[in-house]
């Protein structure tokens, strides 16, 4: 009888130590790429309006869209990268570069394809 329960109860933690590590490496293996709709888009809305966002700004490129944000990738993140007041640097005037993470957003976008959504 003791010996039984005994049995059942390794069976048990053997399910749940399985199933525990089987929906680990599910999640791990499975990285969702970044896209323009769910991780950029906000990002440039945040950081580079309202100057390149043409119903508010100037003569500016025109950052509320896919397309215009694909092409222009690799400039975006040259002038990003820079340090404030080099010539170049965005967002403009401010004093301070976007922070490591948001910088992170772009080159991982880019890397990941760029994708739409
Ligand atoms: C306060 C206004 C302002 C903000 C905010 C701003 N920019 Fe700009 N941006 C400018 C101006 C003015 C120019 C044109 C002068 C120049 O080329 O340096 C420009 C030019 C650019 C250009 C070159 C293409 C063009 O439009 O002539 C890129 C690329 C750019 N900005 C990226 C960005 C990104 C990315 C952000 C957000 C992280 C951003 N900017 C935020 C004002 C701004």
């Amino acid at each position: 009888m003791k010996k039984s329960l005994f049995i059942c109860g390794m069976m048990a933690s053997a399910i749940f130590l399985y199933n525990c590590s089987g929906s680990k490496k599910a999640t791990a293996s499975k990285p969702v790429p970044y896209n323009y709709e769910a991780n950029v888009k906000s990002v440039v809305e945040a950081n580079c309006a309202p100057c390149h966002i043409p119903a508010k700004g100037g003569n500016k490129r025109a950052y509320d869209n896919f397309a215009n944000v694909k092409s222009d990738i690799d400039e975006i993140i040259r002038r990003i990268e820079l340090n404030p007041g080099e010539r170049g640097f965005m967002p403009f005037k401010k004093t301070a570069r976007l922070g490591d993470s948001t910088i992170a957003v772009f080159k991982k976008w880019k890397a990941d394809g760029l994708g739409e959504k």
